[in-house]
């Protein structure tokens, strides 16, 4: 029986968790292959691509605009690019499903092409802001129409968008990302400012492609991105790292479950997305890169990683932009560690896949861990006693992913070390990310199964 297509799993407390696990391919990586991929002229081979359902919606999408998509053995997939205006006016509506970079992304694309398309996503995605992505993409002269910000939207393009200087208030790769893909066919240069670095996949990958995109801090820190637009983009070929995201689930359930000694090959060390391992070795995890090696550009490394005494520390709020999808699975290793974990400058969490403050927050309080937060911070206080055998994470309850994949995979990581199995419902979401999450977790020892109704 496949557990990851079962809904609700039941994960139980388990004494070591050894061997090796492979995670699947970066899920950021994965999109930006396939989009750049279908704007370039010739020919794009992707290897290790996310097959996960996010990535998926995306690929179909494209396809729907006129790219032609071939998966030529898993995980190797062959794009053939319609260059910076080849595009066509899907005959359907786009329906990303779960995922904010997919559909973010693609608004960007359309925005910068005489074409027009209709946006639509799940009950996650319809309730998430657009407006932020919208309101720069009509300024560079696309006509758009939305539910008052929110999905289903309508993006008519312009192959000849205005090049824009956008001062961004958060540090979104996705904004930034949008407001790139739709500068490419842009007269002049395109420049965003964001208060911190955010992950630079797209900039990375935008000039291995052949497009001219420069980085630079100001004085203030601020970090700013220039690219010159009318750009040709060729294919190329691409090996996909592992996801350090996806990673981080198993790098957690090792530090905090006792007599665990893992290792995690070939995962992504791109320095904006390791804000949760800085954090986690802050916090006494023994957590070791190995065989560090640059693979298709991306630096990798193997992760060993074994069981910890964690202690709570101050995690500043100028490390969220490196590590915003992992604090979910933080406040599991804060729930299991000595003191207080206190948590800065996570406002962007509340406008994720759910509010995931307040939903680690009641989750984490339904499992008996003391947690306090408010609209920008989060304090979760693990055991006084600072044993992890002498858990006082109760569990014995059933939490609800609500289509939000890294809150399923945090409470089934949180129930290998609670005194009563934590049950998670909506787990399919997982798939958006991690197909397989429940079956390889299981190999290293942890006790997830689908038999919990
Ligand atoms: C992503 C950027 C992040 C992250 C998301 C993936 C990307 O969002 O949360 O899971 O691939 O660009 P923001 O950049 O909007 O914070």
């Amino acid at each position: 029986m496949s557990q990851s297509n079962t809904d609700i799993l039941r994960s139980r407390q388990v004494t070591a968790l050894r061997g090796t696990i492979h995670v699947p391919g970066d899920k950021s990586i994965s999109h930006r292959s396939l989009i750049l991929g279908g704007l370039a002229i010739g020919e794009t081979r992707i290897s290790g691509l996310l097959e996960g359902a996010d990535v998926l919606a995306t690929k179909d999408a494209l396809i729907a605009l006129g790219v032609e998509i071939e998966k030529t053995k898993h995980g190797d997939w062959q794009v053939t690019g319609v260059g910076l205006n080849g595009m066509v006016s899907p005959a359907k509506l786009l329906d990303l499903g779960n995922s904010g970079t997919g559909v973010r992304l693609l608004m960007g694309v359309v925005a910068g092409q005489d074409i027009t398309a209709t946006f639509t996503g799940d009950a996650s995605l319809s309730s998430r802001p657009m407006a932020r992505i919208t309101d720069p993409l009509s300024s560079m002269g696309a006509s758009i129409t939305s539910r008052d910000g929110q999905l289903p939207v309508t993006i008519t393009g312009t192959a000849t968008p205005l090049a824009r200087q956008h001062q961004s208030k958060v540090a979104s790769a996705q904004i930034k990302s949008a407001i790139l893909l739709a500068g490419l066919n842009a007269r002049g240069t395109t420049q965003i400012t964001e208060p911190h670095a955010s992950r630079d996949h797209s900039e990375s990958m935008l000039r291995y492609f052949g497009a001219d995109v420069q980085q630079t801090i100001a004085d203030d820190g601020s970090h700013i991105i220039s690219l010159q637009g009318e750009a040709v983009l060729h294919g190329r070929q691409i090996t996909v790292p592992r996801d350090p995201s996806s990673a981080a689930f198993a790098v957690v359930a090792a530090l905090i479950t006792p007599d665990s000694d893992i290792i995690i090959p070939g995962i992504g060390m791109n320095p904006l997305r390791t804000g949760l391992l800085d954090t986690l070795i802050e916090m006494g995890g023994s957590i070791e890169r190995v065989n560090e090696r640059t693979e298709g550009g991306e630096i990798i490394a193997d992760l060993h990683v074994k069981s910890s005494q964690l202690h709570g520390i101050q995690v500043p709020a100028s490390r969220a932009a490196s590590m915003i999808d992992e604090y979910p699975i933080l406040s599991v290793a804060a729930a299991a560690a000595s003191g207080t974990t206190d948590m800065r400058g996570v406002a962007e969490l509340r406008v994720k896949e759910t509010d995931r403050i307040k939903v680690m927050a009641d989750g984490l309080r339904q499992c008996g861990v003391d947690v306090a937060y408010d609209d920008d911070s989060m304090q979760v206080t693990g055991q006084v006693s600072g044993q992890v055998k002498a858990s006082k994470i109760n569990g014995g309850v059933t939490i609800a992913a609500q289509h939000d994949h890294r809150i399923g995979m945090s409470f089934l990581t949180l129930g290998m070390v609670a005194a009563q199995p934590i049950t998670v419902s909506g787990c399919a979401t997982i798939e958006t990310s991690f197909p397989g999450f429940a079956e390889r977790m299981s190999a290293l020892g942890a006790s997830i199964s689908g038999d919990a109704v």
